[in-house]
């Protein structure tokens, strides 16, 4: 059976004692039903990185982030974080240091700002949930005058802030985000980039971002990874995202 990390600082702490990536996935395959998506799928993810997963509609992206986090079954090959085999729930998952915000904007509309971020913490960090609280609402000063509104009532870029909010109460080693610009304001998403290069460098997150904003993704990640039919076809570090293979991979 894998192995449940019950304290993500002391696996980071080891991993950067031994060397490990923070997450690796080697040969994962994974679908639905009897389809697969997913055909031998490699690729890792660096200390403070942020990577950018790519690929036309329907590649596999979403299926990819819901792998890693248990959502879908993995039919075969392995992911390991801090080099141990990830659990195979999905709340074990998030409780080795992996938080997902998924496509669309996933908030609690009829719950308070402040309940939102509040039910991302763990309640097993009580006594440090008022001081992460505050560090998260520092990045979203936007989300710190609504705290006792409705999320349902935010703009859907603040909804958007929510959403990562909420990822981050859990104090994340990685995160994983699906299309957080996907529909939102050019103001907002700009406020959304900043974020991301502020937490990976404050915070020392890892970053998996699937976005189809190519001069969002080009602007902040690292590295790319593209994907084609269920398999990373392409990779390199973001400045050598040609347009050849933009014309290739991506462009519909
Ligand atoms: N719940 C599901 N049941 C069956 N097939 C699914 C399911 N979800 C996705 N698929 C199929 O899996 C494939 C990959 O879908 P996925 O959502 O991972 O792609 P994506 O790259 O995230 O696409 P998009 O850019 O549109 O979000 C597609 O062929 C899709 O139809
Ligand atoms: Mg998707």
């Amino acid at each position: 059976m894998a192995t449940v990390m019950k304290n993500t600082g002391d696996a980071a702490a080891a991993a950067s004692e031994t060397g490990h990536p923070v997450l690796v996935a080697t040969d994962v395959s994974s679908g639905y039903g009897f389809g697969r998506v997913l055909h031998g799928v490699s690729f890792h993810v660096s200390a403070s990185e942020i990577v950018a997963l790519i690929g036309r509609n329907g590649v596999g992206k979403t299926t990819l982030l819901r792998t890693i986090m248990a959502l879908n079954r993995l039919d075969g090959g392995e992911i390991s974080l801090f080099g141990l085999p990830l659990p195979k729930a999905t709340y074990a998952v998030s409780g080795t240091g992996i938080a997902y915000v998924p496509q669309g904007r996933d908030i609690f509309s009829d719950f308070t700002v402040r309940e939102n971020l509040l039910m991302g913490a763990h309640s097993s960090k009580k006594k440090e949930i008022p001081a992460i609280l505050e560090r998260v609402l520092s990045y979203f000063p936007a989300l710190s005058s609504h705290l006792n509104r409705c999320g349902g009532v935010l703009s859907g870029g603040q909804q958007q802030q929510l959403a990562i909010g909420r990822a981050l109460m859990t104090t994340p080693r990685l995160l994983l985000l699906d299309e957080p610009t996907e529909g939102i304001q050019p103001n907002i998403v700009s406020q959304i980039a900043e974020i991301l290069d502020r937490i990976r460098e404050e915070m020392k997150i890892s970053i998996i971002i699937v976005e189809q904003n190519l001069k969002f993704a080009m602007r902040h990640a690292d590295r790319f990874l593209c994907m084609q039919k269920g398999r990373i076809v392409v990779r390199g570090n973001i400045d050598e995202l040609t347009d050849d293979i933009i014309g290739k991979y991506l462009k519909v």
